[in-house]
């Protein structure tokens, strides 16, 4: 597969019409690994008319990929996720390498994205129309019916984020291909080569030259021209706030579907399942160093139980393996780059300065950050209310459950949130309260499976993605009015 997209000197081209081309000034962007700093290969610098070039040709193939049923559409999903199966130890690999993910979560995520991408062909599959009657409203004669189909919105721009850099770009392709759009992948960066590679898959599955293209470049040179571009009809993005943001203010009339970032809250109640709680709370605190939008960002635990709690998660963190991924199964890897790094140990330093209590982890080799948590922490503190995007938890003593919802929804984030409790009316109590796209009951917050809506609110995001739900995002409804004259 990779021989197709590089020269031997590891340049890695773009695919655009079906070809893999060079940007056209020749400039590459070298991708490091994260683990060693090892150079990994390189990815072309696309110019703005190389962005012009892949939006035209994405363009023209849409009219034609609009009028390949649904059927055949499905059959080119199944296969491209047979391809990523087969292609798994390859494609982990790489990412591996790329963004310091461990092996085991690498195969998942290839596995889940072949998952998704089946589930997306099957949903739009089984996706039909309406018909609605006329006379349902008041004064009007049983003499109208609209039938509503859905139709394609054209060329959609996926910007896919490091972390997932497979998932992530699957997520946006295999949904907007279904609802009959072209694709403009525009992978971050670090995860582009990994974004390449899904590219390529989805071409040998069959994928009509031009209706996946894919630009790669700097977001400091090509980033506003692509987003704010004329032949984009629909801009699907994950990544930080601050770039979902920035693109929401310089776009105008183009539909935006947008996972940003998010300062989950798992809320202890006093009769929690208290081991349930702390593997929750680990595993979707720590994994992939804490590097996912939807880990767990805080505890904020009942003061009552917070003890028994803590110790039960200190055991938990002593068990979780920190180092290189390349060498050895681990829990904590390396964070994708020294400046993420640097903004994590700002956010410590300034716990530490404020009065936290340090537990567990505080220490640092690179950009590899020991597993890390915080007691005492209080709300004058940026670790309880910023995004540290690396394994750095923050404890928030709490006297009852509304201080815990009032903490929780103070922030300027709503992505997810959990509740642990035994007691149903208490679950409810708070997740009705609760100002965030989901929560989760007596779980992490995470946001599979992935045929669940999956959203946030406030500055966590636009709009609603889930499978369904992201092929009715890409997709609009048309309707035609039969009037019957007689
Ligand atoms: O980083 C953002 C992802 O959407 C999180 O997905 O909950 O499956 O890790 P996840």
């Amino acid at each position: 597969m990779l021989n197709i997209m590089k020269d031997k000197d590891n340049h890695y081209r773009n695919l655009i019409n079906g070809n893999w081309v060079e940007s056209k000034e020749k400039r590459y962007i070298t991708i490091y690994s994260p683990i060693d700093n090892a150079e990994i290969g390189s990815v072309p610098a696309m110019s703005k008319e190389d962005v012009d070039i892949a939006i035209d040709t994405a363009k023209q193939a849409q009219k034609l990929w609009k009028n390949v049923t649904i059927d055949e559409k499905a059959e080119i999903l199944y296969k491209a996720a047979n391809i990523l199966v087969a292609n798994k130890q390859e494609l982990a690999e790489l990412m591996m390498k790329e963004i310091a993910k461990d092996r085991k979560s690498c195969e998942s995520e290839v596995d889940r994205t072949a998952d998704f991408i089946r589930f997306t062909a099957d949903t739009a599959k089984n996706i039909s129309g309406e018909s609605i009657p006329g006379d349902s409203f008041p004064g009007v004669k049983n003499n109208k019916i609209s039938i509503v189909q859905r139709e394609p919105l054209g060329v959609v721009l996926a910007i896919s984020p490091f972390n997932y850099p497979v998932n992530l770009a699957a997520s946006k392709i295999a949904p907007g291909l279904m609802a009959g759009n072209a694709i403009v992948l525009k992978p971050a960066s670090q995860g582009s080569l990994c974004g390449l590679y899904l590219a390529r898959v989805f071409q040998e599955a069959g994928v009509l030259p031009g209706v996946l293209n894919t630009v790669t470049g700097k977001g400091s040179e090509i980033g506003d021209y692509i987003t704010t571009h004329s032949g984009i009809n629909f801009i699907n993005f994950t990544g930080s706030t601050e770039v979902g943001k920035h693109i929401s203010q310089i776009t105008s009339m183009v539909p935006l579907l947008m996972e940003l970032g998010g300062k989950d809250a798992a809320i202890i109640l006093k009769d929690a399942d208290l081991d349930l709680a702390a593997t929750n709370i680990v595993s979707g605190g720590y994994s992939y160093s804490g590097q996912r939008c939807t880990a767990v960002k805080r505890i904020l635990v009942m003061e009552e139980v917070a003890d028994a709690l803590i110790e039960k998660i200190v055991a938990k963190i002593a068990t979780l393996k920190v180092g290189n991924p390349l060498e050895e199964d681990v829990d904590i890897v390396p964070l994708i780059s020294e400046k993420a790094a640097d903004f994590v140990s700002e956010l410590m330093e300034d716990a530490k300065e404020k009065g936290a209590k340090l537990l567990v982890g505080g220490t640092r080799e690179g950009n590899l950050i020991a597993p890390t948590l915080f007691d005492q922490v209080t709300t004058e503190m940026r670790l309880a209310w910023e995004e540290p995007f690396g394994p750095v938890l923050p404890i928030i003593r709490v006297k009852d459950k509304d201080e815990a919802i009032k903490i929780a929804n103070d922030s300027e984030y709503g992505l997810q949130s959990a509740v642990f409790t035994e007691n149903i009316n208490e679950a409810f109590y708070v997740a009705n309260r609760l100002e965030v796209g989901t929560v989760q009951v007596n779980n992490k917050t995470e946001r599979g499976p992935d045929h669940f809506p999956f959203l946030g609110v406030k500055s966590s995001g636009i709009g609603t993605q889930g499978i369904r739900y992201s092929i009715e995002s890409m997709s609009r409804p048309k309707a035609t009015v039969i009037n019957i004259h007689s």
